[in-house]
């Protein structure tokens, strides 16, 4: 326990020091006091006479509650986290017409479940009506070469026309429920999930498919509710998001067991399932409620810190990949650490904060965090019900993740602006607009490139005639759409930058 004492600050790049993570750093002197051992190994440059300064950037850990990962399973397929939803028999007529693929049924649920995909769930609200609503698995499960894999971040979604088509399978929803009988408990549980829906549609549209708004999803399911009570307000109570989301790249769950602070900003800190379980805001009104989903979210925590990535199945260059790991830990691995076996038998990951003006990614996300609106959600969760066992930090830069699996998860950097690892080694190769390249009978996936088959095309979504082509462009000139910075493969000599790739197949 001597290695062990309680930080009271975090360092980000640069010179610049943060405000103290206060009660992180409480939570940690407690469960310290109490004899635990959530506290990771502190920040060594505080102990005098520590041989190894951290590197800057280092965010300390938080304590967890323990949670069963298999529970949590259970939890993440079965449970009603989301608390709204259609009436299950207008969902069965609808299903009727578009009935679940074997593929697309998870192992392990019960009830209507088994019947239904796995990014659907069905439950009882305490009144008894069944709902069908959709769950994590939405956005984190995504097809590997024809497998579907858990806690791969899907990168297929259209959320570029959810105002329309949000409105119109509601609309058909709506329109087979005229022919059936819904009773009025039914009726009021579609009433609540059309106009939660209606409300939300016009701060979700993107302006390029495959990319995601749950940033902004968040933000305006805050601005809709009290922060004590959690009980819900139509009209806001702080200013809403842009209806202009940031679009983002979902990230890999099994990133969750090495890193100290959740999302790509890192601001995620203190206790994570409670952060975790904040997904499930559309229409948990009451603390009660919202106990007793949270009380499911520290399983449900344990289950995605139990996950691994996938194994690269293809063939890989055993003599390339090891000079790749030597170029890899001589120029990447300050950032993204090492990865096993080494001496210590596992590789270590650093856990850091790389600010903005070094790392130089797209800045959209970084501004809006630090914008007064952004500062104003923050306080709204750190003061809110969330608060009491989380914390939200407004970082000024992104987390270097850990690599693990990295080329199962293009498109790359937080808001999917570089399609390849050879391109995000290599920023000359970077296309500035693109499409995927869908090839009847062809994977998807390019071993070579390692990441999407694309097209690189001349011009961006504003000089596309065919308007109904213009959101399958990525334009990297659009806002928050840019791929600059992370240049550190620049530098590097083609056949090092190959070795790399060849290594980082391996992680
Ligand atoms: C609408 C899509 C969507 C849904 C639904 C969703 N997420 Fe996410 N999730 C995202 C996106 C996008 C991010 C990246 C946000 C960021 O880092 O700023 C993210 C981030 C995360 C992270 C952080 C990963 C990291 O590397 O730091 C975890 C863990 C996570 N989600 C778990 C969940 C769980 C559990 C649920 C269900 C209760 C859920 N998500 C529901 C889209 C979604
Ligand atoms: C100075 C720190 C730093 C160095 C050095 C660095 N990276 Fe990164 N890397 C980052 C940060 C920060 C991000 C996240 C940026 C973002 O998402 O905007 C990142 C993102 C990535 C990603 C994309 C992850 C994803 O989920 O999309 C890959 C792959 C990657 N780095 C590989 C490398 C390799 C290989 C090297 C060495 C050639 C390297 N990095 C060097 C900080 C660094």
């Amino acid at each position: 326990m001597s290695s062990k004492i309680c930080r009271s600050r975090t360092r980000a790049a640069g010179a610049a020091w943060w405000p103290a993570n206060l009660l992180g750093t409480l939570g940690c002197c407690l469960a310290l006091a109490a004899g635990g051992s959530g506290c990771g190994p502190a920040d060594p440059e505080s102990l005098p006479g520590s041989e190894e300064a951290p590197p800057p950037g280092y965010i300390a850990p938080s304590p967890q509650r323990p949670g069963d990962a298999q529970r949590g399973y259970d939890a993440l397929v079965n449970f009603g986290y989301v608390r709204c939803g259609v009436p299950y028999p207008l969902f069965a007529a609808y299903s009727k017409l578009f009935p679940t693929k074997a593929a697309d049924k998870l192992p392990g649920r019960t009830g209507h479940n088994t019947e239904l995909p796995y990014y659907l769930t069905s439950f009882r609200t305490k009144k008894g009506v069944e709902l069908v609503t959709l769950n994590c698995m939405v956005c984190h499960a995504a097809r590997l070469g024809g497998q579907l894999v858990m806690g791969l971040g899907e990168t297929n979604s259209d959320y570029t026309g959810s105002v329309s088509s949000l409105a119109d399978v509601l609309g058909k929803v709506l329109a087979l429920g005229g022919s059936l009988t819904l009773n009025a408990d039914e009726k009021a549980e579609l009433n609540r999930f059309t106009s939660r829906s209606t409300l939300l549609a016009p701060y979700l549209g993107t302006r390029s498919k495959g990319v995601n708004p749950a940033d902004s999803l968040g933000a305006i399911l805050a601005a809709h509710r009290d922060p004590t009570t959690l009980a819900w307000s139509d009209t806001p109570i702080i200013t809403p998001p842009d209806k202009e989301p940031v679009p983002l790249d979902v990230p890999p769950w099994w990133r969750v067991k090495k890193k100290n602070a959740l999302y790509y900003m890192g601001f995620g800190r203190n206790d994570h399932s409670r952060l975790l379980m904040a997904s499930s805001m559309l229409c948990t009104d009451d603390t009660a409620e919202a106990d007793e989903i949270d009380a499911r979210f520290p399983d449900v925590r344990a289950f995605l810190a139990s996950l691994s990535p996938p194994r690269y199945s293809g063939p890989i260059d055993g003599g390339l990949a090891e000079r790749g790991r030597l170029v890899f830990e001589g120029t990447c691995a300050r950032c993204h650490g090492t990865y096993g076996p080494d001496k210590q038998g596992a590789g270590s990951y650093p856990n850091r904060l790389i600010d903005i003006d070094e790392v130089r990614t797209d800045d959209t996300l970084v501004e809006e965090v630090n914008s007064p609106r952004g500062r104003q959600y923050f306080g709204w969760l750190n003061t809110s019900w969330f608060g009491k066992l989380a914390r939200v930090e407004p970082t000024h830069g992104y987390v270097a993740p850990p690599l693990d699996g990295v080329w199962a998860t293009a498109p790359f950097l937080h808001n999917g602006s570089v399609p390849t690892l050879q391109a995000l080694l290599d920023s000359s190769q970077r296309p500035r607009y693109f499409t995927r390249r869908v090839v009847a009978g062809e994977d998807s996936f390019d071993p070579v490139a390692v990441g999407i088959r694309y097209t690189p095309l001349d011009h961006g979504q504003l000089d596309e005639k065919d308007a109904s082509k213009r959101t399958s462009i990525y334009d990297t000139t659009l806002l928050g759409y840019s791929n600059s910075g992370h240049t550190f493969g620049d530098a590097l000599s083609a056949e090092d930058r190959k070795a790399v790739i060849e290594y980082v197949k391996t992680l």
